[in-house]
């Protein structure tokens, strides 16, 4: 079987990497994957990094697309893709997540009658101006092989009208839903160990053995609306300031971009000198799951830093009006606070009472999706 895997957003390539080695390790007989990289994000530390350090191939074809607006962006991967697919003619092109590279792929492979695989299928915000509600939508109602990492997501699915009880052969027409668990947890149990091993992070930062928080925010609606970005930060200034735990922002470019631009003069100046406030460039994987397991609790706007929190067993405090992993929410290990300053704050007090007393049940599965999904596309 001949599979054709598209990467190009950060966390596509870190998800990627669980069927990559799941692919090499058990299953390289059967299996042969071409992975190409869109070139969606394309700085050495949104990229390359996570190619190096989570041991995938290098991508067989790149299209360098780079960045631009919606239209720009995506019609050019679409014209990339079909041509590498009309050449290579896979079995499956896999997709994965949200992104303007699943949306890509998903229109370039739907059309030319390439089977889809998408991986992360059936999550929703019910929020239709976020591009990624559009993509995923568009992705899993042309895919063949939905393959859902929560029981939100498969049951997301059967109520728009997939069929639970589908049975092969499978096609566009008469797909196949799977809740299987998250390849990000497969990920996430993997690399523990061994970024306990490489990741000095901690050491360079000099916060072995302190309290810190660590937030990310990167969300369009955060960083292009100067009312919401400007709440976010007086918040991070005042809980540094109140509490003198220091908070460790690894910023995305795109939020590097529009900080001075989109804050107050004042706040920018005090953020800047604020010696609580880390601002520090992308991290890589290793370095973010030692953050992740070492901080006290989490303030972010990513989908993937939500769960991943919960992989840690630390509590997320979700800059966000809604989220697609809602059982986060229900077991009262993460709560949305939008960018409200009183629910900001009134989350970090509670989290930082009871944060060390809270459970973090199994939803994500067993640590074997990827296995799930590789032995599902063999039939
Ligand atoms: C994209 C995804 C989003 C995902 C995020 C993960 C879409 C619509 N959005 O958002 O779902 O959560 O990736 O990080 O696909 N930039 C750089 N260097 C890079 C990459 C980006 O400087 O390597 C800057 C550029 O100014 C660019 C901006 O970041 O315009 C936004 O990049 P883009 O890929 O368009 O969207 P993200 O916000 O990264
Ligand atoms: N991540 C990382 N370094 C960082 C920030 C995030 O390695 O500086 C990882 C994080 O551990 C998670 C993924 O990137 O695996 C999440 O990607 P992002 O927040 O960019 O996108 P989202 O998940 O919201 O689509």
């Amino acid at each position: 079987m001949k599979i054709v895997t598209i990467i190009g957003a950060r966390p596509q390539i870190i998800k990627a990497a669980a069927l990559s080695r799941t692919i090499r390790n058990k299953f390289a007989t059967q299996i042969k994957e071409i992975i190409v990289h869109t070139g969606q994000h394309y700085d050495a530390n949104m990229s390359q990094v996570f190619i190096d350090e989570l041991g995938i191939p290098q991508p067989d074809y790149n299209l360098n697309i780079g960045s631009g607006s919606h239209g720009v962006q995506t019609a050019g991967m679409i014209t990339g893709i079909e041509e590498i697919l009309l050449k290579e003619k896979p079995d499956y092109l896999v997709l994965y997540g949200d992104t303007n590279s699943t949306l890509a792929g998903a229109i370039a492979a739907s059309k030319i009658h390439v089977p889809i695989v998408h991986i992360e299928a059936g999550l929703r915000s019910f929020n239709k101006s976020m591009p990624e509600e559009i993509n995923r939508i568009m992705a899993d109602h042309a895919s063949t092989l939905l393959f859902s990492p929560t029981l939100t997501g498969f049951n997301n699915l059967i109520k728009e009208g997939f069929n639970r009880d589908n049975q092969r052969p499978y096609s566009a027409d008469h797909p196949g839903i799977f809740h299987c668990g998250d390849v990000m947890y497969d990920n996430s149990l993997y690399f523990e160990t061994i970024a306990r091993d490489k990741s000095d992070v901690l050491q360079r930062l000099v916060l072995e053995g302190k309290a810190f928080y660590l937030a990310t925010v990167h969300r369009d609606n955060n960083t292009d609306q100067p009312k919401r970005l400007n709440a976010i930060f007086e918040s991070f200034q005042e809980i540094t300031q109140s509490t003198q735990i220091p908070l460790v922002l690894p910023l995305h470019p795109r939020t590097s971009k529009l900080l001075k631009k989109n804050l107050e003069p004042a706040l920018y100046q005090q953020i800047n000198q604020n010696k609580l406030i880390r601002l520090i460039p992308p991290v890589s994987f290793l370095d973010m799951i030692m953050l992740e397991k070492n901080c006290q609790l989490l303030f972010t706007d990513s989908g993937g830093v939500q769960k991943e929190a919960y992989f840690f067993g630390k509590p997320a405090i979700i800059l966000r009006s809604e989220t697609e992993w809602k059982e986060i929410v229900e077991v009262g290990c993460g709560r949305i606070v939008n960018t409200d300053r009183d629910k900001i704050m009134s989350a970090c007090k509670h989290f930082q009472q009871v944060g060390k007393t809270l459970e973090f049940p199994i939803i994500f599965g067993d640590g074997k999706a990827a296995e799930f999904i590789a032995k599902t596309m063999m039939g």
